[in-house]
């Protein structure tokens, strides 16, 4: 397959070759956010190819079985792109790369053991790149990157390769990606997204792009750097809010206030935006954007105290949990030590099949420590191993057997369990770390309930 050579610093090619369909996309990373960009270009009338490190995934793929299936209206797409040839997956990068004109870069930042952010998918392609990136080609980085991290490394990388010159034959820019997961096709088609490029012109070419494939507002920042602060920002932004709201309820709960009634009355007012507490915040996102943003301070010399202080927060809610929980069995009068507690709900936000930095592994790791048995049940992950537990497939059966429920995630299924079917367990001890639950009906069963910032329940 020979690469029909576009110059993508020339609007006039550009706008040509997406009219005549001939601009070839490679999406290198195909996983959560990766996949359905993918398939979008695909969608659009643009010959697509994903490229993945995970063998297992791509064959999947090229076998005709859609991965995401808590993502709706991206199967019926992956079907249509799949049967019309628009779209394969491939494990080989440099057939990918050297046939394509736009490469998008989809590949996961994420931290390590110390919290310091890892590019090392990034800077590993980018490494690829030097030597299979055609002349005159775009490069699109996704991925969620800190402020001058395309500058600064990216193009040093692919530039150590004497064919390549940036901004004379090849080109790169950052439309970093914003979607919600379980939601990203209602995102992709409707929130606006951020251009950053190299110089003016290769912004605008990435616009008429994403515009002709997504059709959204799409907001012109003055560089990439820019624009990845931005993305960073509305991020951090949630973080540290989820941080605030979380330590006024752990301040609630012994004045005998319930959080949740102050966040309803609060979010009436006209600027103020509610963010709820929790056990703790996960995601490939919040936490990691955090901590991107404080190495950036670092870099830079300067302090972020309220970020630092957030994260802090953040992460010491798991104990909260746990506490709540011991203090329950001390009204119960039953040991907590050696005692059967199930755990509802593994991932990280609801309604999604996903556990990446999940508050629920901090929280279970806790409690085995502390010599429990710790049982899972999550619709998402019925029969299979999370964090070194089989997940059980039968609420009704296990549930008589417990001592405690602990409500980590709000899947909507976990609204729809009768308070009755708690006051059967072995122990009626319900803890809710998300406010799902009225306290009062839980009184009216005889269940002993603690709810998270719940004063007074
Ligand atoms: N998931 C989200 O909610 C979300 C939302 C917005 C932005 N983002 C950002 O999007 C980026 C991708 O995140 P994701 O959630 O899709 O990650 P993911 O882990 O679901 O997918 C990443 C994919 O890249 C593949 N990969 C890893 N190294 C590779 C390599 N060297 N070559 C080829 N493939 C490789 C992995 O196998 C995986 O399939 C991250 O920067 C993330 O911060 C994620």
């Amino acid at each position: 397959m020979s690469n029909l050579k576009i110059n993508m610093n020339n609007i006039e090619e550009v706008a040509e070759s997406l009219n005549s369909k001939s601009l070839r996309v490679c999406v290198i990373g195909i996983g959560r956010i990766g996949l359905p960009t993918a398939l979008s270009f695909a969608k659009s009338g643009l010959q697509t190819i994903g490229v993945d490190i995970n063998e297992n995934l791509v064959k999947k793929i090229n076998s005709g079985e859609f991965p995401l299936k808590d993502e709706p209206g991206y199967d019926v797409i992956f079907d249509n792109v799949i049967k019309n040839k628009k779209f394969s997956a491939t494990t080989n990068i440099s057939d990918a790369v050297s046939n394509s004109n736009l490469i998008v870069l989809s590949l996961p930042t994420t931290v390590d053991e110390n919290n310091i952010p890892d590019y090392s998918a990034l800077r590993n392609v980018a490494t690829r790149l030097t030597e299979l990136l055609s002349t005159y080609s775009l490069v699109i980085v996704e991925s969620t990157v800190e402020p001058g991290f395309i500058e600064d490394e990216m193009v040093s990388i692919i530039s150590k390769s004497e064919r390549l010159e940036i901004e004379k034959n090849f080109f790169i820019g950052v439309c970093p990606e914003n979607a919600n997961p379980g939601e990203i096709l209602h995102d992709f088609t409707n929130l606006p997204r951020l251009v950053g490029g190299i110089n003016d012109n290769i912004t605008k070419i990435i616009t008429k792009i994403y515009d002709f494939v997504f059709s959204v507002e799409l907001v012109e920042m003055p560089n990439c750097k820019t624009a990845n602060a931005v993305k960073l920002t509305t991020n951090v932004f949630r973080d540290v809010n989820i941080a605030f709201v979380s330590e006024l309820s752990l301040m609630f709960e012994k004045l005998g206030i319930d959080t949740n009634k102050v966040l309803e009355a609060a979010k009436k007012k006209y600027n103020f935006q509610v963010h709820y507490p929790g056990p703790g915040v996960g995601g490939p996102c919040l936490p990691i954007n955090s901590y991107q943003l404080l190495n950036s301070a670092k870099r830079a010399g300067v302090k972020l105290s309220m970020i630092e202080s957030g994260r802090k927060i953040n992460e010491k809610m798991p104990d909260h949990v746990v506490k709540l929980t011991s203090d329950a069995f001390k009204e119960s009068n039953k040991s907590f030590q050696n005692s059967d507690i199930l755990i509802l709900g593994v991932s990280y936000k609801p309604n999604v099949k996903d556990i990446q930095l999940s508050p629920a592994e901090k929280i279970i790791k806790k409690l085995q420590n502390l010599g429990i048995n710790v049982y899972v049940y999550d619709p998402y992950f019925t029969s299979e191993n999370v964090f070194g537990i089989k997940v059980e497939d039968n609420l009704d059966d296990i549930l008589p057997k417990m001592d405690a429920v602990i409500i980590v995630t709000s899947h909507d299924d976990f609204k729809k369990i009768k308070i009755s079917s708690f006051a059967k367990m072995k122990t009626p001890i319900l803890i809710d770390t998300r406010g799902i639950i009225d306290p009062s009906s839980a009184k009216l069963e005889k269940v002993i309930f603690r709810g998270l910032g719940r004063g007074n329940s």
